[in-house]
């Protein structure tokens, strides 16, 4: 059984959950959680598992996530099992004109799963959706627990 987790992270929030589910999955060598920069396309290739998670960087997945959704050919993910997750704002932390835009626009987390969806990836849970406090964080109370659960119910068999 081979899991990825690929997160991006600016100020080391989304690391932190990205290493919490990596625990919760039972952590190396089969489990590996690696920063974005530093994975490369191949990679990708024979998983059985990919979870990509990221901040929210103005409504959207971090550009170097992106990318590397974009450098995956299409269908290459075909029998791959995916979740995506976010790092985010809460909206009542948030002025009132970017609630409005947000309601539109939405976050990272169904971006990074549409985009795995469209590569030929199996969806199987729902996306998680992990709070900061401010930009530059600190996580909200209880986030590693809830990430470290949110990973457990993706009932990954060993
Ligand atoms: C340039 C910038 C744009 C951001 N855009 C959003 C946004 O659109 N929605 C949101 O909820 N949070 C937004 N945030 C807050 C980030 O989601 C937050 O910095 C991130 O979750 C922290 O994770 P990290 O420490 O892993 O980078 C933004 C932050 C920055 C610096």
């Amino acid at each position: 059984m081979r899991v990825l987790i690929v997160y991006d992270s600016f100020f080391g929030n989304t690391e932190r959950i990205a290493q919490a589910i990596g625990s919760a999955l039972g952590g190396a060598p089969e489990v590996e959680v690696q920063r974005v920069t530093e994975v490369a396309p191949e990679q990708l290739n024979g998983l059985d598992w990919l979870i990509v998670g990221s901040p929210t960087r103005a409504f959207r997945p971090s550009e170097n996530t992106q990318k590397l959704l974009a450098s995956v050919p299409a269908g290459s993910l075909a029998g791959v099992k995916a979740a995506a997750f976010d790092t985010r704002i809460p909206e009542s932390k948030m002025p009132g004109f970017l609630r409005f835009i947000v309601k539109r626009t939405g976050y990272a987390d169904q971006k990074i799963a549409s985009a795995l969806a469209r590569k030929g990836a199996q969806l199987v849970a729902q996306p998680g959706q992990f709070y900061v406090l401010a930009s530059e964080g600190p996580l909200q109370d209880g986030e590693l627990e809830r990430a470290f659960e949110w990973a457990r119910g993706l009932k990954i068999q060993r």
